[in-house]
């Protein structure tokens, strides 16, 4: 089975209208050499999800989102369904990031419930998991890792509506990344997981990397067994560094 390699931008509370220009330079540079290696996704804030799926229309860049909430709709003040992002023309949405677990106490259930509104609507859900410094530091970050997948992805998740995106959370905006050992171990333990949750099936779920990815180490990471992408914070802003890291598939 080959996946397609995956290089997600996932912007965070980043970019007003203006930054479109970042997004039509990131579309100009993915030329048919690069789309014929490499599938490119940007996640915009919410405010930036109604124009930019017009922008990359037909370009083959993707737009996705960075939350959804797992009813289709009603009395949920601030929220956005999958429905909704779906709607905008969006084909993918980030669940379960650790800023949101930090920052809103998602637990692994609810993210599951969103990963299955998202599979409704006709999203690709990208799972995030991750282990604190602290428990790496315990020993415990592939058993945290395992249990937060077991936890967050709903049954008969497939290739086409998942995919899983490891990000240490001590790696994140830090500058820090794993050992090569370490992503290579991490990624072949969530591969062992989910064939044995979801069998052959389990081979067209792409795993991506996330935490401090840049150009400077996407060329190591991005070869590495079991690493089919990357989910790419800061440097996903500007198109010269994001598009610099894709470039790593050429
Ligand atoms: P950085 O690439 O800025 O470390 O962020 C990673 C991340 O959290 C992507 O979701």
């Amino acid at each position: 089975m080959t996946r397609r390699p995956l290089v997600a931008g996932n912007w965070k509370m980043n970019g007003l209208r203006a930054s479109v220009v970042e997004l039509e330079a990131m579309i100009a540079a993915y030329d048919s050499h690069l789309q014929a290696r490499a599938e490119l996704l940007i996640c915009p804030p919410a405010t930036l999800l109604a124009s930019f799926p017009a922008v990359a229309a037909g370009s083959g860049l993707a737009i996705g989102a960075q939350d959804c909430h797992p009813a289709p709709c009603g009395a949920h003040t601030g929220d956005i369904s999958a429905e909704m992002i779906a709607d905008a023309g969006a084909g993918f949405v980030i669940l379960g990031h650790s800023e949101r677990r930090a920052d809103h106490g998602e637990t692994d259930s609810l993210v599951r419930l969103k990963a299955e509104a998202a599979r409704r609507a006709g999203l690709v859900a990208i799972v995030c998991v991750g282990e604190s410094e602290a428990e790496r530091d315990a020993g415990r970050a592939l058993e945290i890792v395992v249990g937060q997948l077991a936890g967050s992805i709903p049954d008969g998740a497939t290739g086409a509506d998942l995919v899983v995106a490891y990000e240490p959370i001590w790696a994140i905006g830090t500058g820090r990344t794993p050992s090569e050992a370490d992503i290579v171990e991490m990624h072949g333990a969530m591969r062992a997981a989910l064939r044995e949750r979801f069998g052959a099936e389990a081979e067209g779920i792409r795993l991506l990397y996330g935490g401090s990815v840049k150009p400077e180490n996407a060329g190591t990471i991005l070869k590495l067994e079991d690493v089919d992408g990357a989910l790419v914070g800061g440097a996903s802003l500007k198109a010269a560094s994001f598009i610099a890291i894709a470039r790593a598939y050429l």
